[in-house]
């Protein structure tokens, strides 16, 4: 029985993590502690993986504690957190000399076939004389803007000048998340995109992730380093 942190527990995202881990996953993990803002970050140390559905703020102060900790590793964290500011990705980044770090701006599998599909495709289409387009809706409460998918997306289809990448991002109502790529030619337009239909897919990949990781960490201990979404279905799914 893995032992899972969490941070964010009382949003959205946390809530259905913690709905899949009673029921689906009951038999191969449990939640162990899930700390409210301004609570202790102490019990995430106990645990055999970490998840984060929260801010880059929470992510950035369980990064600082877990640096002074005199603990030579500790446990990895995937975290889903997006809206990361300048040099925050950076600091976070250091999490990596003490542990496993995964991060994914979208743990659901549809998104990563979509990336995969514009990985493989974008180059030709660009060549072709296509211009790409994003439109990205949320629900609106979410805080930032374009979110962290698009913003992944933009990477795969133009690596070189992602933020040249026109994007539109529409916060309304209670949309899940839905990211459609359009590329347009000079009298014709190709289409594809992801649209979720509730949040059980982040959170179920999230717990996968987790998973995953805790057994890496328990194979090698001293294992550390960044993984993402690509190397989890590479090796874990052997894809
Ligand atoms: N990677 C993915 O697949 C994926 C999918 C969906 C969402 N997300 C991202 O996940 C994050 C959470 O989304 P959500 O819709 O669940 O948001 P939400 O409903 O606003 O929940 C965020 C939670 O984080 C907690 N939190 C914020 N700052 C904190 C801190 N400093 N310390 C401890 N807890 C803190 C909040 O606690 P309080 O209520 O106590 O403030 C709240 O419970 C967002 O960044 C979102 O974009 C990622």
């Amino acid at each position: 029985m893995k032992k899972i942190g969490l941070l964010g527990g009382n949003g959205r995202m946390g809530k259905w993590v913690q709905q899949l881990l009673e029921s689906e996953y009951s038999k191969k993990a449990e939640l162990a502690i899930a700390p409210r803002s301004g609570e202790s970050l102490a019990g995430l140390f106990e645990c055999d993986a970490i998840i984060d559905f929260s801010s880059p703020l929470a992510a950035l102060q369980f990064k600082r504690e877990a640096m002074k900790r005199q603990m030579e590793f500790t446990p990895p964290i995937a975290v889903g957190s997006t809206g990361w500011g300048l040099g925050e990705e950076e600091e976070l980044e250091e999490l990596t000399g003490k542990t496993l770090l995964f991060v994914a701006s979208n743990f659901s599998t549809g998104v990563y076939a979509l990336a995969e599909i514009l990985r493989q495709n974008a180059p030709l289409l660009k060549t072709l004389g296509y211009t790409p387009v994003i439109l990205e809706g949320h629900h609106h409460h979410k805080k930032d803007a374009p979110s962290g998918t698009a913003i992944t997306l933009q990477k795969i289809i133009s690596p070189e000048a992602h933020q040249s990448v026109q994007t539109h991002p529409i916060r309304a109502g209670e949309i899940i998340g839905d990211h459609q790529v359009h590329f347009y030619g000079v009298a014709d337009e190709l289409q594809i995109g992801h649209r979720a239909q509730d949040r059980s897919i982040f959170a179920r990949g999230a717990i996968d992730v987790a998973l995953w990781l805790a057994d890496l960490k328990a194979k090698d201990p001293s294992r550390t380093g960044r993984l993402t979404m690509a190397d989890y279905f590479k090796t874990a799914l052997g894809l």
